[in-house]
């Protein structure tokens, strides 16, 4: 692998979990976050992911110590920066922060580094704006829980170089996830735009009485939500006809939710604090165990599919 030094900024969920990825692939990580307590619990929480993957099969097969010997925490970011091949910040989801860290580690970081955002949604234009050298600044979004959802959208900012586009793309290949190319820096980038046009019309159905929050999962879970991981809807366009897909959006989408604002259902069910699993109820009802329950299938699920 041509990069060998990997630095992680933020040790949080998404933070640990991508040090983890680049470890197992046998790079040295340096693993930054301004507490020293998210640092240890990340090294505690990389064990434990790790012994849980091993348990299911799909562990590392050198064991578990020589991946965590890989890993080195610190609380500078001086220290993240140097010899640094290729960075990832996975820092708090705030534009002035992110800003302000990459105007640092454009400063302090060898030219040749490349620098990389995980933000969810935060555009990487906007974030590479106070760096000098912005071509070498791009979106890797990673999926939660990121060794296990092979996705990771590359994300082209407007001054982002190709050759970056193309290095990032290579070194993610090569730790074996599932990178994308996202040719334009656009809000919500690709996976979140489909994810959120869903959920959107999800939540209209059950505001207008259409059917209960439980149908609405069922009608994917037993319906067409069979078929997603094989048939994506742009082979399943032409599977089924563009000239029959014409004809049913010519009917339908006039009745879609087309709001630019969140629903009122949704922002009624927060101002109440019902605010899903962790007040035990959302849509629907979570006791503890019931949420701790659907949890754990998720996991079990991700882990079963990755094993093949
Ligand atoms: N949670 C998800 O499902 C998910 C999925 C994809 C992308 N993301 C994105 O990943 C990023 C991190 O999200 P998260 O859920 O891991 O957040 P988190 O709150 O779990 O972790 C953020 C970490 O950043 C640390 N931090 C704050 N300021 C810092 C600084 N100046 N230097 C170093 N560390 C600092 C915090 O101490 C914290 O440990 C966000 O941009 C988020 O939008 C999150």
């Amino acid at each position: 692998m041509e990069f060998k030094n990997i630095s992680v900024i933020g040790a949080g969920l998404m933070g640990h979990g991508i040090a983890q990825i680049f470890a197992v692939k046998g790079c040295s990580v340096t693993l930054m976050d301004v507490k020293e307590d998210i640092l240890s619990k990340a090294l505690d929480n990389i064990r434990s992911n790790l012994a849980l993957m091993s348990e299911h099969g799909i562990g590392p097969e050198e064991g578990i110590g020589p991946a965590l010997q890989r890993i080195k925490t610190t609380q500078s970011l001086e220290e993240a920066s140097e010899g640094a091949q290729f960075v990832v910040e996975a820092v708090n989801e705030n534009l002035e922060l992110k800003q302000n860290i990459f105007k640092k580690l454009d400063a302090l970081c060898p030219r040749e580094t490349i620098l990389a955002t995980n933000t969810s949604v935060i555009s990487i234009t906007q974030i590479a704006q106070s760096a000098e050298n912005r071509d070498r600044i791009v979106g890797t979004h990673f999926w939660n829980p990121p060794y296990l959802i092979p996705l990771v959208e590359v994300v082209k900012g407007r001054d982002t170089s190709l050759d970056t586009m193309e290095q990032t793309f290579g070194l993610l290949k090569e730790t074996g996830k599932h990178p994308v190319r996202v040719n334009k820096d656009v809000p919500g980038f690709v996976g979140n735009r489909l994810q959120h046009a869903l959920w959107r019309e999800a939540v209209s159905i059950v505001e207008h009485g259409i059917a209960d929050p439980s149908t609405v999962d069922e009608c994917i879970k037993f319906g067409f939500g069979l078929r997603l991981p094989h048939l994506g809807p742009m082979e399943n366009m032409d599977m089924v006809g563009t000239d029959l897909t014409l004809a049913i959006h010519d009917y339908i989408l006039k009745y879609l939710e087309s709001s630019p604002e969140p629903s009122p259902l949704l922002r009624k069910l927060v101002e109440e604090g019902k605010l899903g699993f962790k007040t035990g109820r959302g849509f629907q009802e979570w006791p503890e165990q019931k949420a701790q329950q659907s949890r754990k299938s998720l996991q079990e699920y991700l882990l079963r599919i990755t094993k093949g």
